[in-house]
């Protein structure tokens, strides 16, 4: 079995209700029930976990260590500007799968910068909530 953890960050609790015409309709928890279906029968087994606190992502992380595989992040704005989330990143010798449902490539300037991308395993974005089912396909070919 392959360990997966979605890591969700800052105001994406309120995924289904925030700004819908960026990020769709659909809440985290209906997502990840989703995520479960594309999950099963793949070998994958998968953990989630959301937070708006960047400290308690980076704990997150930190226990992951020997406990994870691979790690599915969505870091919502921290993304752009989150030095500790990046070096938590490395620290922690897991490939991570940098996830954004939208494209931050087209959007407002400060959005385009991930300081996360350059010590992700890849970077997924633009596809909606079917990214982080992108991410768990690609894992489930490796
Ligand atoms: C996001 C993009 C970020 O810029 C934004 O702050 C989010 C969501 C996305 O999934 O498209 O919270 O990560």
């Amino acid at each position: 079995m392959k360990r997966v953890l979605i890591v969700n960050g800052p105001n994406l609790n309120l995924l289904g209700f925030r700004e819908e015409s960026i990020y769709g309709g659909r809440s985290l928890e209906e997502i990840n029930k989703g995520l479960e279906k594309t999950a099963a029968g793949k070998g994958i087994e998968l953990s989630f976990f959301q937070s708006n606190s960047e400290g308690s992502i980076i704990d997150r992380l930190h226990q992951s260590i020997g406990k994870q595989d691979f790690i599915i992040l969505n870091a919502g704005a921290l993304t752009h500007y989150s030095y500790s989330l990046r070096d938590a990143v490395v620290s922690i010798k897991i490939p991570v799968i940098e996830v954004h449902l939208s494209n931050i490539f087209k959007r407002e300037e400060w959005r385009q910068k991930s300081v996360i991308s350059e010590v992700a395993a890849g970077i997924i974005c633009g596809f909606g909530d079917k990214g982080y089912a992108l991410a768990l396909e690609y894992i489930s070919w490796l």
